[in-house]
């Protein structure tokens, strides 16, 4: 998908997912298990959920989980694969912005390789941290070593695009603990179509809970 244009609308993302019969390949991205094997089950919330693998992969960790997607095509894999894996999921078809989901609500928020548009009022991003519960997380996983100039030249402007340091800008007007890997090493599955890109960038950021600590 990293060589093609991005779908910009829902219809174009499900014309995408239809296009084949599963795009991703089923497998958690090692990034979110490496980041969150070892914290305690809580409510989660995948944003972009797509065919829903990290979802599953919480769900069955423990984690009372919500996947959301703009795709309805790709919610229906999602929730087959759930069932398929005998765990419960609520899946919710909307966007980011304006999901009607409780604000400050969730332990974790998670989204692996968003593609989310960017906007001037920065909604999607608001949108992403107005849903993380006191002393919860944010964990935001991109591609690293993203030419710009090579994407201008196919009509894809990162700028478009919600990128790390957008999340950073409005992370720092709030209460939070932030972190970034710009090189972590991805450790893709071998049959991984976006194998070219061998490291991930990670941005994690933990809210401050009511009590003042970001200790859990
Ligand atoms: C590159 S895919 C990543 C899918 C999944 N996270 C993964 O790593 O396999 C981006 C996903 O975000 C979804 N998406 C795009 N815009 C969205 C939005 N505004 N809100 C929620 N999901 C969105 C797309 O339908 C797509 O499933």
């Amino acid at each position: 998908m990293t060589d093609m244009k991005p779908p910009r609308s829902a219809a174009e993302w499900d014309a995408l997912y239809g296009s084949v019969s599963e795009f991703f390949s089923g497998a958690p991205n090692p990034s979110l298990i490496d980041e969150a094997g070892a914290l305690p089950p809580g409510r989660a919330l995948d944003v972009g959920c797509g065919e829903g693998a990290d979802a599953v992969w919480l769900a069955r960790r423990g984690w009372e989980v919500t996947g959301l997607d703009v795709s309805q095509v790709a919610l229906d894999r999602a929730a087959a694969r759930a069932a398929t894996a005998g765990v419960q999921v609520s899946w919710v078809h909307a966007g980011v912005v304006g999901a009607a989901l409780p604000p400050d609500s969730f332990d974790l928020v998670c989204a692996q390789y968003p593609a989310l548009h960017s906007s001037a009022g920065r909604d999607s991003e608001r949108a992403l941290v107005d849903l993380v519960a006191p002393g919860g997380r944010l964990l935001m996983v991109y591609h690293a070593g993203f030419d710009g100039k090579a994407a201008k030249a196919r009509g894809i402007d990162p700028a478009d695009y919600v990128q790390p340091a957008d999340m950073v800008t409005v992370l720092l007007g709030g209460d939070w603990h932030i972190s970034i890997d710009t090189l972590r090493p991805r450790k893709a599955p071998a049959d991984d179509a976006e194998h070219h890109f061998s490291h991930d960038v990670i941005l994690r950021a933990q809210r401050t809970a009511e009590n003042g600590s970001t200790a859990t």
